[in-house]
């Protein structure tokens, strides 16, 4: 990245938090809706699994996420649960195998880690009954230590849920080594959080270099991976390694982003898995890709000029 969109990219990283902001992008959706479309199903479950019947049609897997985090009352963490609920039911009565996403903040970590295990395991326990894998999300880094205590706990019990981890957190090939030894899947990214300096890589080569080697941490240990990241530098290193015909491995990019290099890798005979995201809570989703990656803006702003003048 170059340095003034570095600088951009930071400064929308810190924005990106900014209530005031949140309410009044959240308000105004109307305004945007063809350059949110590009990146979120939809509000509805409906609008969601109908993405995901698209994709599974052409031989993609597909994981959901009902967007949201950081929830602070018991009420909404319930309705939160319960929309889960909704989505792995409407997903097993239609037989499709897919895996659902959540934050635990979304579903009471905030209140208290019993809320967030006792609604993590009730969902397990459902998910289990239509073989649907649930993959917890990994948030900023003052959370990671109580969602790994919160999947420690629930995955001896729940084979079918997995965990992200961030390789751009030092802490984290510890972490990985733990969590080597339970059942769950692991899903590997780079970070979407700006994290300090003292505990967290920037993107770069040594991120990437740390990256492939918790990949194959994971392969020498027998284990399920997803990897889950856009760039093809990595991709291209692991399949140059014959890393991405294990069947181990499957690849999982975010909707909307890289879509030609997925169906790429899926022509090729790749495992591949593409995450649909749903919901009204889009807004900080949003501006993480754009802040990943800039040129979004460009895409993003065009796609609500177009729509406007129609
Ligand atoms: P990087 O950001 O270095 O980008 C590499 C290249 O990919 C770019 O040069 C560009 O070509 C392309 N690219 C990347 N982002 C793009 C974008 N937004 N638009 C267009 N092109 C883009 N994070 C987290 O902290 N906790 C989590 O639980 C998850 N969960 C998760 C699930 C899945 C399935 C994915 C794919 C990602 C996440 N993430 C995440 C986000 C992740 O941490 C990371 O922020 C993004 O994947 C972008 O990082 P890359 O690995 O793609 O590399």
């Amino acid at each position: 990245m170059l340095n003034e969109e570095k600088r951009f990219s930071d400064a929308l990283k810190s924005i990106a938090r900014n209530q005031q902001l949140k309410n009044t992008m959240q308000q105004s959706s109307s305004l945007f809706t063809k350059g949110i479309q590009r990146f979120i199903a939809g509000d509805t479950i409906e609008q969601a699994v109908e993405r995901a019947q698209r994709f599974q049609n052409e031989n993609y897997q597909f994981s959901i996420e009902y967007i949201g985090e950081n929830t602070t009352s018991t009420a909404e963490c319930i309705a939160a649960k319960n929309e889960f609920h909704q989505l792995i039911e409407t997903l097993g009565k239609l037989s499709m195998q897919g895996t659902v996403s959540f934050d635990l903040s979304h579903l009471g970590l905030l209140i208290s880690e019993e809320l967030a295990f006792k609604h993590l395991s009730e969902l397990a326990t459902f998910a289990a009954s239509y073989t649907i894998q649930l993959m917890i999300s990994m948030e900023e880094s003052q959370k990671t230590d109580a969602i790994l205590t919160v999947y420690k706990k629930a995955v001896q019990n729940h084979a079918n849920i997995g965990i992200t981890l961030q390789a751009q957190l030092h802490r984290s090939q510890t972490d990985l080594t733990e969590l080597l030894a339970l059942p769950g899947k692991i899903r590997l990214v780079k970070g979407a959080y700006q994290e300090e300096s003292t505990f967290s890589l920037p993107r770069s080569e040594q991120l990437n270099t740390r990256y492939i080697a918790m990949v194959e941490q994971c392969l020498a240990a027998n284990h399920t991976v997803s990897i889950a990241t856009h760039d093809e530098q990595i991709l291209t290193a692991l399949c140059q390694k014959n890393h991405l015909v294990n069947p181990l491995i499957h690849v999982e990019m975010l909707d909307g982003i890289r879509a030609d290099l997925l169906k790429k890798l899926k022509d090729d005979g790749i495992n591949v898995q593409v995450y649909i995201l749903y919901g009204q809570e889009w807004y900080l989703y949003l501006m993480h890709r754009i802040a990943e990656y800039p040129p979004n803006l460009y895409t993003f702003l065009s796609d609500v000029i177009e729509d406007s003048s129609h």
